[in-house]
């Protein structure tokens, strides 16, 4: 079966702030989500890389993409959820092809994260996703900011993407999802009544949210080019 790269690329980065959605910030001379869509297209095992991008997008056309694998959709919707749901009907996906939706925000990605998410699991019932086990103690606040508990952080996660499902099972999940509750792929499996598998992610896999996010970026990908 094949392996197909869904990038939802529709948010307006409302955290982010700016005149431009972050997705098309200029990062060591390329738009921020080149990079995303770059490291896709080199993973070997994948063959498409289709990027979706609200029908009202401004900045797409101002690009010179020139990644072969690349094929952008303009089906993007007023979530995360419905972007990718959007985009996995338009890209005409085998029932059995792999999926691996992955955020356009999440630039630092590495070729060998994405390998090892294969490979971990290419014959799995389910499916999985990239994540990392939460490193800080972890506390819940009442609603004056102060600590009601402390949550044992044993057995936590955090999760990032690509998540990685057949397309049949992704697009049978979706659909039945109540679309406000789900903020990433592997809840609405879940909710589907599925375990997907957590595989070891990457610290440097981190998504760009807020502009003081940036500097750590721009460093990441520097440092790779020498
Ligand atoms: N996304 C999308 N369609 C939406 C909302 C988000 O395709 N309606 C995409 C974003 O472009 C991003 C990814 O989902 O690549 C992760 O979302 P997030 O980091 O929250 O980006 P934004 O929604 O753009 O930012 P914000 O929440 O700050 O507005
Ligand atoms: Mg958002």
């Amino acid at each position: 079966s094949r392996y197909l790269a869904l990038v939802p690329a529709a948010g307006s980065g409302s955290r982010f702030g700016g005149p431009s959605p972050k997705q098309y910030l200029q990062l060591n001379n390329r738009p921020l989500m080149w990079h995303t869509l770059q490291v896709l297209s080199q993973v070997a095992a994948i063959s498409r890389v289709v990027v979706v991008i609200s029908p009202g997008d401004e900045w797409f056309d101002d690009f010179e993409w020139d990644l072969p694998k690349l094929s952008v959709l303009r089906v993007g919707g007023a979530s995360r959820a419905e972007s990718v749901r959007n985009g996995l009907q338009a890209m005409e996906a085998g029932e059995q092809d792999w999926v691996l939706v992955h955020d356009a925000a999440r630039c630092c990605l590495s070729v060998a994260a994405v390998e090892r998410l294969i490979a971990t699991l290419a014959d799995d019932a389910v499916g999985g996703l990239l994540a990392l086990p939460v490193p800080d103690t972890v506390k819940r606040a009442d609603g004056e900011g102060r600590i009601s508990a402390t949550v044992p952080r044993q057995g936590l996660w955090l999760a990032q993407t690509p998540q990685m499902f057949r397309a049949g099972l992704l697009a049978e999940a979706l659909a039945a999802a109540t679309v406000a509750d789900i903020t990433d792929e592997a809840s609405a499996v879940e909710q589907y009544g599925h375990k997907p598998r957590l595989v070891e992610g990457d610290a440097q896999n981190f998504k760009v949210t807020y502009p003081r996010d940036l500097a750590l970026a721009r460093a990441i990908l520097a440092a790779r080019k020498e």
